[in-house]
């Protein structure tokens, strides 16, 4: 019996704790990476953890992810580097202070840029590539909280969810193009650098390798919409279900 191919990877935001985490699982695997980030001193670290970890490649690229203009230039670049690309995940993002960017333009739109814009082009991008390649799995990162307008977090929860949508109109043009997918991964509470200010006490909080195995195994199969941990599924089923005049009283 012949070893599947390995797998070339691409990561736009690898030095994201939930990214690294799924870097981890990829190098075990002999893949071949792509890593991208902001800070080419904490990439090459990661790098040297990947390699020894087993990974057949790393290459580290330092770039704003919110600036590029030609996303489909880059990943032909990458794909030069490591002999083509199986896969990409879309991981930067950034949650913004919900009060601060009810009033200050230029925090709502950094928000808006990098969790929608920014992801959306990349996406774009990768479907473009993998449309053509007939195969190629494209998984972005969204969040529970695109799946309801809440107070506490909507700026942050509007971008997920246009990211949301785009990726349901990619996953239904893929279906179409041999082997390749896309999948939506939606976290809930997850304990990384971005919560870092919260309490993280509750059992509703997940590690990033719990959330990497999830995104691992989506890789190989499943989507296009995964909650993570499955739980989310049935929290935000019912978040979602609460009439306005109960959900205007609660405080989430
Ligand atoms: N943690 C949660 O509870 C949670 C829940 C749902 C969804 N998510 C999503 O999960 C993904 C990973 O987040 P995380 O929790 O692992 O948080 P994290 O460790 O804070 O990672 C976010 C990463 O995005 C990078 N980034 C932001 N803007 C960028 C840009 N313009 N160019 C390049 N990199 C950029 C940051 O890089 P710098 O270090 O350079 O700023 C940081 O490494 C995000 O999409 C987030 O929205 C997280």
């Amino acid at each position: 019996m012949t070893a599947p191919p390995a797998r070339r990877v691409v990561i736009l935001g690898a030095q994201s704790a939930i990214a690294e985490a799924c870097a981890r699982r990829f190098a075990a695997e002999s893949a071949s990476l792509v890593i991208v980030g902001r800070d080419l001193g904490r990439l090459n670290e990661i790098a040297n953890d990947l390699a020894a970890r087993g990974a057949a490649q790393v290459h580290a690229a330092a770039l704003d992810l919110a600036a590029e203009q030609r996303p489909a230039e880059r990943f032909l670049e990458w794909g030069h580097r490591i002999g083509g690309v199986t896969h990409v995940l879309i991981a930067f993002g950034t949650l913004g202070d919900q009060t601060r960017m009810e009033s200050d333009v230029d925090a709502a739109r950094l928000a808006l840029e990098t969790n929608f814009t920014a992801a959306a082009l990349w996406a774009l991008a990768a479907a473009d590539l993998f449309e053509r390649q007939r195969s190629g799995v494209l998984v972005a990162i969204g969040s529970v909280a695109g799946d309801r307008g809440r107070r506490s977090n909507y700026v942050y929860g509007a971008a997920k969810a246009g990211l949301g949508v785009l990726m349901q109109g990619i996953a239904h043009r893929l279906h179409h193009a041999g082997d390749a997918r896309a999948v939506l991964i939606k976290p809930g509470l997850v304990e990384t650098p971005m919560t870092g200010h919260m309490d993280v006490s509750g059992r509703l909080w997940a590690r990033p390798e719990e959330i990497a195995a999830i995104i691992h195994r989506a890789g190989a199969k499943g989507g296009p919409v995964v909650y993570a941990p499955a739980r989310w599924r049935w929290i935000m089923l019912a978040i979602r279900a609460l009439p306005a005049f109960v959900m205007h009283h609660t405080r989430l």
